[in-house]
């Protein structure tokens, strides 16, 4: 199973490397065979030495050149970062990136080979809107988005669920990635909300090859706890 860590814009650089030093001994010490992915704030990435992979939240479709604030696959190389998330519904709904402007990102990381963990989810007035309007809406974000590619990791993080404590309940994660699944055999994660008290459940749903997890996860013991999980459920 794949059990992922956005820290989003939280913690040092002091602190993230004091993070990431604790999930890897948790992970050496229970012979964890999970796939964990931890993403730090881009200002925090440093050359890492373990099991866990670490990705960037975001960078910009260039190799270097005049983008001011942004940084490219050359600020990437020299952490020797090769894992990225793209379509964040942060990203598409706080600052503003279009289907077309993740395209344009997917396509420049793919064919650098980059791990891709594509996001997608319907915000709640689309929820609303039924069914049907749902899964237009999520369908649409996959648009120009090669499903095929070999090192995709599609995570399915409903908006509304996001940092708000609501989550869809079980049968609607199982309905839901029973569909997404259609559209793509990558790996597929559920995220939003999943706290230390849903994460056995929703980890055991079929369908589901692992968490997205935001909040929970700055809780270096929550994450660990969420990653025994995942082992147990994947051993047993
Ligand atoms: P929360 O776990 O805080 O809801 O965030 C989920 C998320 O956005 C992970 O990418």
């Amino acid at each position: 199973m794949i059990i992922a860590a956005n820290l989003k814009t939280n913690f040092t650089r002091a602190k993230t490397t004091e993070y990431i030093e604790e999930i890897e001994k948790f992970i050496k010490q229970n012979s964890i065979s999970q796939e964990i992915l931890i993403f730090p704030t881009s200002s925090s990435l440093n050359l890492h030495n373990g099991e866990a992979i670490i990705g960037v939240q975001n960078a910009y479709a260039t190799i270097n050149g005049a983008f001011t604030g942004e940084i490219g696959q050359e600020q990437l190389e020299e952490f020797e970062i090769k894992t990225i998330l793209i379509g964040h519904s942060e990203r598409r709904h706080v600052l503003g990136e279009t289907q077309d402007e993740l395209i344009k990102k997917f396509n420049f990381y793919k064919e650098l080979k980059y791990k891709i963990v594509y996001c997608i989810g319907e915000p709640l007035e689309i929820r609303e809107a039924g069914h049907a309007k749902m899964m237009q809406y999520i369908s649409a974000q996959y648009d120009g988005i090669d499903t095929n590619y070999e090192n995709l990791i599609i995570a399915y993080e409903p908006v509304w669920a996001i940092g708000t404590g609501l989550t869809p309940t079980l049968e609607d994660i199982i309905v839901i990635h029973k569909e997404l699944k259609k559209k793509s055999h990558a790996p597929l994660l559920y995220g939003g909300s999943v706290k230390v008290t849903n994460a056995n459940d929703v980890l055991a749903l079929d369908g589901v090859d692992g968490v997205l997890v935001g909040s929970a996860a700055l809780n270096a013991d929550n994450f660990c706890t969420m990653i025994e999980f995942a082992q147990n459920i994947e051993i047993n």
